[in-house]
């Protein structure tokens, strides 16, 4: 039925609004398997079988937002709060290393502990020790002082969701002192001093409707990120959000289709969300064009501390479990790891 309108896809890159709605919506099987189809053809046109693989190093469960959805806001009083030494981070990396990993990313929630200053300070010895490794933050918004600071520092890459690209929808999802404004000014900024930015959204977020998800892949279009981070809504049971339906893996996978066709080269990462509501879900999402993966390097005493969503997978295994696990599920989906650094093309 829409099969047309996935040649159009696949052969420009855009489609308008209303086929957007209509391949996002469709619910015919031969449909998603020549999305499927297309979406494979095309990331290994670009990157071939390879699968990069990114450290991540969870450093801080503190944050000073109260984003409705996740299950480290600051009203969780439930959420056990931790932060990383400098001898931790470093130590996660030196583990990482060994492994094989060449991208250390760190992530956490807006927590002040962790000044200019201070970053600057790890970053500078990670680039000292590891000079072959990109390094990537995640750290929320910042000011643009502080982007700067931290690239001069020698951070090569950000990631930071926009979470969605709808004001209306953006509201619903945050409390009154955040906006998507200021979010969108800070995507902006990283990308104008240089970084590699990651973008992206999650499916099946309360209140999202199709022509929601329409507007965050209008607003890629204008940004253009490197990389682009979406996986399914999992509901947490200390926040608002608890009773709330999750996000589907067929619409998850759908997306991540839609963004392989309308972005041949761009990163796109299989996620531990995804990985979480179906145990083949990462395998599924590498199919269905990601060329990314992201193993938890976080020690395993925190691992369970960083719960931004119900039953995370990850949060018991050491972590050359994890790499191995994930080594073997890249493996059996027909793919192989790529020791490289991954830069996006
Ligand atoms: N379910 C799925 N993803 C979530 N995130 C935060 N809370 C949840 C949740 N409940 C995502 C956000 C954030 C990223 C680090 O994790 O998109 O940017
Ligand atoms: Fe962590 Fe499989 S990737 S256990």
């Amino acid at each position: 039925m829409t099969d047309n309108i996935i040649e159009k896809l696949y052969n420009s890159g855009n489609l308008t609004d209303s086929e957007f709605k209509l391949l996002i919506e469709t619910d015919d099987k031969d449909d998603v398997k020549l999305l499927t189809k297309y979406a494979d053809e095309t990331r290994q046109k670009y990157y071939g079988k390879k699968v990069f693989l990114r450290g991540l190093i969870e450093i801080s469960s503190y944050c000073k937002n109260n984003c409705l959805y996740c299950g480290i806001r600051r009203s969780n009083k439930n959420a056990e709060r931790y932060r990383l030494s400098r001898e931790e981070i470093m130590s996660c990396c030196e583990n990482g290393y060994e492994l094989g990993f060449r991208t250390f990313v760190m992530q956490g929630g807006e927590d002040s502990y962790f000044t200019d200053d201070f970053m600057c300070d790890i970053i500078h010895e990670v680039k000292e020790k590891f000079p072959d490794c990109a390094v990537t933050l995640s750290l929320g918004e910042r000011s643009y002082e502080s982007y700067r600071r931290l690239k001069e520092a020698g951070a090569d890459r950000y990631l930071l969701r926009h979470e969605t690209a709808s004001d209306s929808l953006y509201r619903k999802l945050h409390p009154q002192e955040m906006s998507l404004k200021n979010r969108k000014k800070c995507l902006f900024n990283l990308r104008e001093l240089g970084y590699q930015v990651g973008a992206g959204f999650m499916v099946g977020v309360p209140f999202q409707t199709t022509e929601n998800i329409i507007e965050d892949l209008r607003f890629l279009q204008e940004l253009k990120p490197h990389m682009i981070g979406i996986g399914p809504f999992i509901p947490h049971h200390d926040t608002p959000f608890a009773d709330e339906k999750g996000g589907t893996l067929e619409t998850t996978l759908r997306l991540l289709g839609i963004l392989r066709l309308m972005f041949p080269k761009v990163l796109l990462p299989s996620t531990t969300a995804l990985g979480t509501i179906s145990p083949v879900g990462r395998e599924l999402g590498l199919k269905t064009g990601c060329n990314v993966v992201m193993p938890n390097l976080s020690p395993v005493s925190v691992r369970k501390k960083y719960e931004l969503y119900d039953n995370k997978i990850c949060t018991g295994e050491e972590s050359a479990e994890c790499r191995v696990c994930l080594e073997n599920r890249i493996k059996s989906a027909g793919y192989e790891i790529s020791s490289e650094r991954g830069d996006a093309l």
